[in-house]
């Protein structure tokens, strides 16, 4: 399948994702119907008071699923609306930065070896690896049992795992680990220990690839006032709540000071509706991040209850940015565990 194919795909299931983001039917979209415990307001994706219904692992607030367990701080749903999404991500961060991963890892991978995906969500980068790598084996981790049960190649295997508690993995185990975009579920705290176990768990010489963002406005190019304060409002939810909402600029010192070498940064400026099919998709991705989000926006400024208020805000920061031509940065960090003769 072409790029070209995959990319028309993709704005088919955006069509397709956006009429579900307005049909406000209120009942959850994944199959499993969530128990209502007082039968409340489930009629909007904007009703979010009074409906936290929780099942073991999984709460429902209004048609949105949350993972529920004290020790997992992760700030966005995880259902099939918020899985589509996350899918679609991967395949702009691929178009984006022109590959799947940016370490010097293709050799290494072409030879065999054992591969981490660290908080793999839906898992289509680790789905993905282990069809184009099938001498190395893959194992995605997530603290949300989101990733396939049964479908998948043979060498790609999945369990649950929080990557905050200590690892399941032995010592120097795998020679690739990949993380990817878990700043909304990283207390600011969590980050170097985290990264000190990868480290544990790489054999010398093994790499290490994270990418995260930044919700600090000033790392905006070309920011008009609504893009920025929607920034702010993610910036002071993100640090509210603990976690490291300036993550991405943050990595290669993590790294180095957990004794990475060979640390690199490789930095893409996403544009925001603008530019062409990677601005679009990126459009799709914020629009679909922001709903996500929404009660977050609604805790700031309880207007956003109102019907189609996230629209609005949301019309007027696209029309924005695709007039200023906004950007934002996307990071890939990675280095090397030293071996014996480093
Ligand atoms: C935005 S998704 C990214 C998924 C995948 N890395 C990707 O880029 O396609 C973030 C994922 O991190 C997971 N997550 C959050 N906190 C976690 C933790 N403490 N341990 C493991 N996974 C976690 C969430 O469940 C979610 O699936």
């Amino acid at each position: 399948m072409s790029w070209r194919d995959i990319l028309r795909l993709l704005a088919q299931r955006s069509k397709r994702l956006r009429k579900n983001m307005k049909s406000t039917d209120g009942v959850a979209t994944n199959g499993e119907q969530p128990v209502f415990n007082n039968g409340s307001c489930i009629s909007s994706t904007s009703c979010t008071e009074n409906t936290s219904v929780s099942t073991t692992i999984h709460r429902y607030e209004g048609n949105r699923r949350f993972h529920n367990e004290q020790d997992v701080n992760y700030l966005l749903p995880t259902d099939t609306e918020e899985d589509d999404r996350v899918n679609q991500q991967h395949w702009l961060i691929r178009e984006a930065f022109g590959s799947h991963f940016s370490a010097p890892v293709h050799d290494l991978l072409e030879n065999g070896t054992k591969v981490h995906d660290a908080g793999c969500g839906p898992a289509t980068f680790t789905l993905e690896m282990s069809k184009m790598y099938p001498a190395s084996n893959f194992i995605g981790t997530d603290v949300s049992p989101r990733f396939p049960e049964s479908i998948k190649p043979k060498n790609c295997t999945f369990q649950v795992y929080n990557v905050t508690l200590p690892s399941p993995f032995p010592e120097n185990y795998f020679g690739y680990v990949h993380q990817r975009l878990l700043i909304l579920g990283l207390l600011k705290d969590d980050w170097p220990k985290v990264i000190k176990r990868h480290m544990d768990t790489l054999k010398p010489g093994g790499w290490i690839e994270l990418t995260e963002v930044s919700y600090l406005k000033e790392h905006l190019k070309n920011a008009g006032p609504h893009i920025s304060q929607c920034m702010d409002t993610m910036y002071s939810v993100v640090a509210g709540a603990g976690l490291h909402p300036n993550a991405g600029p943050d990595l290669e010192r993590i790294l180095k000071e957990a004794g990475f070498i060979n640390v690199e940064t490789v930095t893409f400026y996403m544009p925001i509706k603008h530019s062409g099919k990677i601005g679009d998709l990126f459009w799709e991705d914020i629009q679909m991040g922001c709903n996500a989000a929404l009660k977050y926006f609604i805790s700031m400024d309880p207007s956003f209850k109102e019907p189609g208020a996230m629209q609005r805000y949301l019309e007027l920061i696209g029309d924005e940015c695709s007039k200023n031509l906004t950007s934002m940065p996307w990071m890939r960090v990675y280095g090397q565990k030293p071996d014996n003769n480093n």
